[in-house]
């Protein structure tokens, strides 16, 4: 997850969507937040993103995955088909995309905490599988932090997207358990990787990076160090892990996408570091200048990862 922040009044929150500039209405929160509310991710910057993020996630896990599906022990799964629990759903992005490149029947439990986006999630599910069979879904509100292996009973595989990286090591940890004690493989993609190359480059480029990482990190979710604790995690309960890069390429066809991330990533930059206000307003007005001219490439690296966890008889362990 690359994206940085909604901004409400001053603050701004880190998994968001892009911040406002200073004096602008922010036009992707969906609501002022209290303070202790987790943040809320406007549905119209996770559709912004949804077309990179499909260009961008890994083909090379899915051959290892589908292996592993096919192999699945009897109890795994339901009869007639796999059970697929998409965690921090979002709109359901992430069942949009690989649904269609799965056989046979699937349903799709998608969760999250935010009622307005499950039912984003829920009206625009997929439909039908590689093969024609059917998908349904159901959605289930809820903290995907405090999942036990019980809640993943029958599962077959659990998935997330831009998730991990908004999670904490204890988080993850939970999560990395649950899994392996359901005996489910998991897909986590599109963590963020804390790199990020724009051409042409800016001397102020390595700054931005430096402050904005530091401020995903702030209030300690992993940010960039999420995928290399999640490896961690599922290796020390002995799973096989495979993680492959995922990054955004954007150039002149996704300006609005761009336009809107960097926004979001100097706006969390410059909070973290305050002092970078003055020379950050100079980098975002020519930034997205060049944006707009057609003239700005940028690529936001990420990693997907596949765990291959040991199966059980469906019994969580
Ligand atoms: C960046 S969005 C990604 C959404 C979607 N997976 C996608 O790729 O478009 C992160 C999602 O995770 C959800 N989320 C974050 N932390 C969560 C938690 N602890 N429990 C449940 N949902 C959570 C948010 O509500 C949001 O929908």
């Amino acid at each position: 997850m690359t994206e940085s922040a909604a901004g409400g009044s001053s603050e701004v929150i880190a998994g968001a969507g892009p911040a406002p500039r200073p004096g602008e209405r922010p036009t992707l929160r969906l609501r002022e937040s209290m303070p202790e509310e987790p943040p809320r991710y406007a549905p119209e910057w996770l559709e912004l993103r949804e077309g990179a993020d499909a260009a961008a996630r890994s083909l090379d896990l899915l051959d290892p995955l589908r292996i592993r599906l096919a192999d699945l022990p009897r109890g795994a799964g339901r009869s007639g088909g796999i059970v697929v629990h998409d965690l921090g759903c979002g709109t359901g992005s992430m069942g949009r995309w690989l649904a269609p490149r799965l056989d046979g029947a699937q349903h799709w439990v998608l969760h999250d905490r935010d009622p307005y986006l499950l039912h984003f999630a829920a009206v625009a599910s997929p439909r039908a599988a590689a093969d024609g069979s059917r998908v349904s879904v159901e959605t289930r509100r809820g903290d995907v932090a405090r999942l036990t292996p019980d809640a993943l009973a029958g599962a077959s595989l659990v998935t997330a997207s831009a998730l991990l990286d908004v999670l904490t090591r204890a988080e993850v940890e939970t999560l990395a358990g649950a899994c392996v004690g359901a005996g489910c493989p998991a897909l986590l993609t599109l963590s963020v990787a804390g790199r990020v190359e724009l051409t042409p480059s800016d001397p102020l480029d390595a700054e931005i990076t430096d402050a904005f990482n530091a401020h995903q990190r702030r209030t300690g979710m992993l940010g960039p160090d999420a995928v290399t604790v999640a490896c961690e995690a599922f290796a020390d309960r002995g799973a096989t892990v495979e993680v492959h890069p995922s990054a955004w390429h954007l150039g002149p066809d996704e300006a609005a996408l761009t336009a809107q991330w960097l926004r979001g990533w100097v706006g969390a930059a410059v909070e973290q570091r305050p002092e970078l206000r003055e020379p950050a307003d100079r980098y975002v007005r020519e930034r997205l200048a060049a944006c707009e001219a057609g003239e700005l490439h940028v690529v936001v690296h990420h990693s997907d990862l596949l765990a291959l966890v040991r199966p059980t008889d469906g019994t969580p362990s």
